[in-house]
């Protein structure tokens, strides 16, 4: 089948990338030359494991190629998938031009039937106002052909998306056309796994779908955090309170792990765009509030823990920081934990020596040569001279560290570890201070 894709971010770029490898031509658009000339020259812009090796395979079968041009996308494609950004605007909705400007541009030039499927996370109501941006640039063509507008909303996290794509959990399309519904089952059908995944129901339901399940998953992560700082204050173990409440099936353990905040270019904005449309039709969501002002809060923890026990000196002093990225396995650092620890300690007067393994550009990219941040080529190096040490990304290479080294190379031996990735009662023996998250006095 042919498709084609707008957007070539990170969900288009993934999303081409897996419909070429199951054997459909491929064409992603972008208005970016310089995105589109590295991509024709093999460079991926961003990072995600096994999506360089499916792309140049890809290219070099013939089945995905890149282009500039919107006419011979909208020529390509049977299936027009809108993978664009929707950045948050000021008020916390999510921002529709992209999105609207694609719609814009496939009805300019379409002359045959089309499936327009939005791809990128749309607040309920877009596929209308995509369906009114195509009529109304159809309207002075006489040979355009009929469409439909598809919500395909994606589940995809950074770091394993490609594994989520292609052995998906659900496909969700939300169409109102059966004859549609049964096209996109039979795009999606190299990727049903000993059953159908895929889950025909209606525009709106479909468009919630992705906000529900991005503020669910939010909401399981700021409950453990609430959770977390009340256990502090009780001198209980949130992590023993995790595996017991993670045993009860309908709890489970996924999405259960307190830690110093979520980041990401989804789950903050998602929840915040969600409490702006509950509000636009009259409802107070008032726990998606709530949620996202328990994950501000959480953001300022591992600060507070710092500043205490500094008995708030801390100008002068050098903080060890261990992790940029939101999360481990990608060099995403949009809304990341690290950006407000960084921020709250140079405002204090201290200095960051900061290492991670992928995300070192990113944090060059966004602070530039910031005098109070030293970026380091290893974690042992982001070590020496500092005053502390903190975890904010919990990497695998920060697991199990050499924590006799890490006390010779630390001018005091005290760890703020924001994902809990240590035994307390091992590092107290050890003559460390140990601050983690949720885990008694
Ligand atoms: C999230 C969803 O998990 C995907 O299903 C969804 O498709 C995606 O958003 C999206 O809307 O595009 P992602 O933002 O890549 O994916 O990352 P997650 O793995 O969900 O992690 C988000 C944040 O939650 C991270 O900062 C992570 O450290 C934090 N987290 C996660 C916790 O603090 N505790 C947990 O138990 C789990």
């Amino acid at each position: 089948m042919k498709v084609t894709i707008y957007g070539s971010g990170y969900v288009g770029l993934v999303t081409g990338a897996c419909l070429a490898e199951v054997g459909n031509q491929v064409l992603c658009v972008d208005v970016d030359a310089d995105k589109i000339d590295a991509l024709n020259r093999g460079e991926i812009p961003i990072h995600e494991p096994g999506l360089d090796e499916l792309i140049h395979a890809n290219m070099k079968s013939g089945r995905l190629a890149f282009s500039l041009d919107a006419k011979q996308g909208v020529d390509h494609g049977l299936f027009q998938f809108i993978a664009v950004g929707t950045p948050p605007d000021e008020d916390g909705s999510a921002d529709l031009r992209h999105v609207l400007t694609v719609a814009r541009s496939i009805a300019e030039h379409m002359t045959d039937y089309r499936i327009i499927v939005n791809k990128s996370t749309v607040p309920v109501g877009t596929a209308d106002a995509v369906r009114d941006a195509v009529q109304n640039g159809l309207t002075e063509r006489a040979s355009q052909g009929d469409f439909d507008v598809v919500s395909n909303p994606e589940f995809l996290k950074e770091g394993a998306a490609i594994e989520d794509f292609m052995k998906p959990d659900r496909v969700v399309v939300g169409t109102d056309n059966p004859r549609t519904g049964e096209l996109m089952r039979a795009l999606y059908a190299p990727f049903n796994r000993n059953h159908d995944r895929v889950m025909l129901m209606d525009i709106r339901s479909a468009e919630l779908t992705k906000y529900a399940a991005n503020a669910m998953l939010a909401t399981k992560i700021s409950f453990m955090n609430e959770l977390a700082n009340l256990a502090e204050h009780l001198d209980a173990d949130i992590e023993e309170v995790r595996r017991g409440i993670g045993a009860d099936p309908r709890i489970g353990y996924h999405f259960i792990y307190p830690g110093c905040g979520y980041g990401g270019s989804c789950f903050p904005k998602d929840v915040k765009a969600l409490e702006r449309t509950a509000r636009q039709v009259g409802f107070n969501a008032e726990l998606l509030g709530a949620v996202e002002a328990v994950n501000e809060r959480q953001k300022d923890v591992l600060f507070s823990k710092i500043h205490h026990h500094f008995d708030g000196q801390l100008s002068g002093r050098t903080v060890a920081l261990w992790g940029l990225a939101f999360k481990p396995n990608t060099d995403d650092m949009r809304e990341a934990s690290s950006r407000k620890l960084m921020e709250a300690l140079w405002q204090a007067g201290a200095k960051v020596r900061a290492y991670d393994p992928v995300a070192m550009d990113e944090c060059r990219r966004i602070y530039g040569d910031h005098p109070a941040l030293e970026l380091c080529e290893t974690h042992e190096h982001a070590l020496q001279d500092a005053d502390a040490l903190a975890i904010v990304t919990e990497w695998n290479v920060f697991r199990s560290p050499d924590f006799e080294s890490l006390r010779q190379h630390l001018k005091q031996p005290v760890i703020f570890d924001g994902r809990n990735l240590y035994d307390p009662e091992m590092l107290d023996k050890s003559g460390f201070s140990y601050y983690g998250i949720g885990r008694g006095k």
